[in-house]
Order: structure tokens, then C-alpha cells, then sequence
């Protein structure tokens, strides 16, 4: 185990029906807010009346940005800074999924910035403070909800990029399972792949002697799988819902669950270069991507692998060399991805080699990428063919 150290600021409130609070605890915090939300989910919902008539209740001043979009973009973030500044705000409230969330949390930190707040996402400046921001998350996928992290699209250039700091984790994050009763099958699958592959970047690691830190991650996964047919079969499962929300939040919230062990982060960078081209969601990214990373790599530590089969798939390792039952484990995943009903392959998005070359490149823009394997662009672009 390496040393660590570990710090994460967010205050949880989870239940069904806490989404009824918002507007008491935002109070508490300021009382001119920007609210930040998505496309039409929160107002087919209703969500979207109860937090106005919540925030107004309360004597929250409320400015609102919305029309954030998956994949969220540059355009966005820049109109909600300047929303901020016109109108004199000290608090974001952000209401939707990680793609609102996110667009909340790179205003929170531009507002603050004199300079182009891209910068943050081009390694040209670093975040050094960020007005407050609370959430109430609509979706189980991203963890954004109690982490520091956020990933911005500049949709002109094509690109997508992360970025991150202490700064902007948000002062509370309001998890109401019942919220995510309507997300769509689709969404539903995706997030639960994104949860599995922020575990899968922080298990496939190269560090021993790690015990805790893998049974959490397996804890995880075994969570994740027993419970996304359930939500798929009924979406109003209420136990469903609520653990794959925990899920979520626990996956990747400040890397709690992988303290004192190395990360490798390479299938999310591959993935983010797909979807800065080609828009597709960022959960079918992964499920793309991530068999065949798996298979490109696992001679790396056979072992972790083996153990991933027998402990999340329960693979019966009789009569198996290491090899075999590694290998069975990633088929495992890949038919998993898709008997849940996610597609697995580029094709399946009509993406085409073409840009290939271009994706492996911006990948290793800064060097190579991953720990468990470190992947040069050669290795990614081998990776990226395996995916078509
Ligand atoms: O825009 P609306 O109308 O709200 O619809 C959204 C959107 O179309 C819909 N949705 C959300 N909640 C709903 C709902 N529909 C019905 N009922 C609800 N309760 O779902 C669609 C997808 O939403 P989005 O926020 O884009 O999804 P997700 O939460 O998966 O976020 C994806 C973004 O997060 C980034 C991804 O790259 C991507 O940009 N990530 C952020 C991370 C972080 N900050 O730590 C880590 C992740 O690895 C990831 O990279
Ligand atoms: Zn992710």
C-alpha cells in the first residue's frame, strides 16, 4: 500500500424524498443562486417546479441556466459564468446528472478566474478558488456528485477534457433515489457501466498488498450487477435505484475506495476522445472500450484478473491455468455490457477507422497514459481497432 492522504468535504444527504430539502439547505448557504440544470428531464418530471417553489419559499434570489447538454459544452460554461457575474450570484445549485453537474463545477471555478476558464482544462492554469456549489443529482453514473473532478467539451474544436481541484467539490450533494426513476433504459445501463469502469480503473493496479481497498472495488461491482436488472425490469424499484445510487457516489469520490493503491485512468482517456468526435454517451464509450483494454493489458498482472473472474463472476477456477480464467472474466464483462443491452463495438455507433490515428494521438497528447500498462499511441491505436 502507498501512503495517502484523503479529505473529502461533500455533505451527503440521501433518502427517498430528500429532493423536498433542497431549497431549506441551498438557503442555508446563500441566497442568490444560479440554477443550473439539463434539457427537459427536470421540468417532465416536475422536479423542476418543486426546487423553483422550494428556493422561493426559502428567499432564494434564483438566475437559471439551463439547456446544459450531455456531453456538456465551453459554451455553456461561459454563459453561466457570465450569468454569475451580471447578476452578482455567490452559490450554484446544480439539478440533473453528471453532464449538469460538471458544466456547475467549471463555472464555479471560471467565475472566480480573470482568464479564459479553458485554461483549467489545458493544463495552462490550475484552479486556485471557485464560488460554492451544491447538487441534487438526477442520475447514478459519474460520482461528480462527491468528487472534485469535471470533464468540459469544446465542441467547435472537438476536444474533451478533464479537470479537477479541492475547490470544487460541492458543499452538499442531495441523493434522492426516487429522482432516477425515470431515466431511460439507455441511461440506466450507461451510468451502471460508468460505475463499474471507475472501479475497474482503480482494481487493475499494479500496487500489493491491498486487501481492503479490492474487496471495496469487488463490493462494488457485485453491487452493481445484482442490481441493474432489477432496475431495468421495474425502473420504480426502490432498492434498485437507491443502491445504485450509493454506487455511484462511492465508485469515485475523491478515489476513497483505492486509497494507497495507483490508478490507471487510460480507458476513460481513450473513451473521452471518442466521444469528443463523435458525441456518443460516455458510458457506451466505456463499455466499448473497456473489454478490450482489458484484453490488451491483463498479461500485466494475470493474477488481478483471475481474481476479478472467481470473486465478481463467481468463475469456478477449477481446471483453469490463470490465463483461462482471466480471459473468462473479461468475456464475462463484454457479454454483460451487452446482454444488458449496451452496444460493444464502434460499428455499432457507424464509426469507422478514420479518425483513428487522430484519437490515439490527442490520447498521449502529454505522454503515455495508464499505470497498469502504460499505453503509448501505438498501444492505443491498437486498443481503438480492437473496439471497431
Ligand atoms: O438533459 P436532460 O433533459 O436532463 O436529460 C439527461 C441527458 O439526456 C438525462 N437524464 C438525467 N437525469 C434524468 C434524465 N432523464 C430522465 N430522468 C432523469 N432523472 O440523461 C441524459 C444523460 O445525462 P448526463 O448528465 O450527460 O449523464 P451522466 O450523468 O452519465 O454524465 C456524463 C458526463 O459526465 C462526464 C462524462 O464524460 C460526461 O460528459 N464524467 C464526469 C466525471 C466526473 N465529473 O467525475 C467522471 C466520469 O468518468 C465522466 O467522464
Ligand atoms: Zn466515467
Amino acid at each position: 500500500m502507498l501512503p495517502f492522504s484523503f479529505h473529502n468535504p461533500t455533505r451527503i444527504i440521501f433518502g427517498e424524498g430528500k429532493a423536498s430539502e433542497a431549497g431549506s439547505v441551498t438557503a442555508t448557504y446563500s441566497k442568490n443562486v444560479l440554477l443550473v440544470y439539463g434539457g427537459n428531464s427536470i421540468k417532465r418530471t416536475g422536479l423542476y417546479d418543486s426546487i423553483k417553489s422550494q428556493l422561493n419559499q426559502a428567499g432564494v434570489r434564483v438566475v437559471e441556466l439551463g439547456g446544459i447538454e450531455p456531453n456538456p459544452r465551453l459554451t455553456s460554461v461561459n454563459a453561466g459564468i457570465k450569468l454569475v457575474r451580471d447578476h452578482q450570484l455567490d452559490f450554484i445549485l446544480a439539478v440533473g446528472g453528471g453532464s449538469v453537474i460538471d458544466a456547475a463545477k467549471a463555472i464555479a471555478a471560471g467565475v472566480p478566474y480573470e482568464g479564459d476558464v479553458w485554461d483549467f482544462f489545458t493544463n495552462k492554469a490550475s484552479i486556485q478558488a471557485a464560488i460554492p456549489l451544491g447538487t441534487v443529482l438526477t442520475l447514478s453514473a459519474t460520482g461528480t456528485e462527491m468528487n472534485g473532478s469535471m470533464v468540459i467539451s469544446d465542441w467547435e474544436n472537438k476536444l474533451k477534457r478533464g479537470s479537477g481541484s479541492p475547490h470544487v467539490y460541492p458543499r452538499f450533494s442531495i441523493l434522492d433515489p426516487t429522482l432516477t426513476y425515470t431515466v431511460p433504459a439507455n441511461q440506466t445501463v450507461y451510468g451502471s457501466i460508468d460505475i463499474m469502469s471507475h472501479v475497474f480503473e482503480q482494481y487493475f493496479s499494479l500496487t500489493d498488498n491491498t486487501p481492503l481497498q479490492e474487496r471495496f472495488c469487488e463490493s462494488i461491482l457485485q453491487t452493481v450487477i445484482e442490481n441493474v436488472e432489477p432496475a431495468l425490469e421495474n425502473p420504480e424499484h426502490a432498492a434498485a435505484r437507491a443502491n445504485l445510487m450509493w454506487c455511484s457516489t462511492m465508485a469515485l469520490n475523491g478515489g476513497q475506495i483505492s486509497l494507497g493503491m495507483q490508478n490507471d485512468w487510460a480507458s476513460h482517456g481513450i473513451e473521452h476522445e471518442i466521444s469528443a468526435i463523435y458525441d456518443i454517451p460516455h458510458g457506451a464509450g466505456l463499455a466499448i472500450v473497456f473489454p478490450n483494454w482489458m484484453k490488451y493489458v491483463y498479461s500485466e498482472r494475470p493474477e488481478r484478473f483471475a481474481q476479478y473472474a472467481v470473486r465478481v463472476w463467481g468463475i469456478s477456477p477449477e481446471g483453469k491455468t490463470t490465463d483461462e480464467l482471466a480471459l473468462a472474466g473479461i468475456e464475462a464483462t463484454q457479454a454483460y455490457f451487452k446482454r444488458i443491452g449496451s452496444e460493444t463495438t464502434l460499428a455499432e455507433f457507424n464509426i469507422d477507422d478514420s479518425q483513428l490515428e487522430r484519437m490515439a494521438e490527442e490520447a498521449v497528447r502529454y505522454g503515455p497514459i495508464g499505470s497498469f500498462k502504460q499505453l503509448h499511441k501505438d498501444d492505443v491505436l491498437a486498443i481503438l481497432k480492437m473496439c471497431l
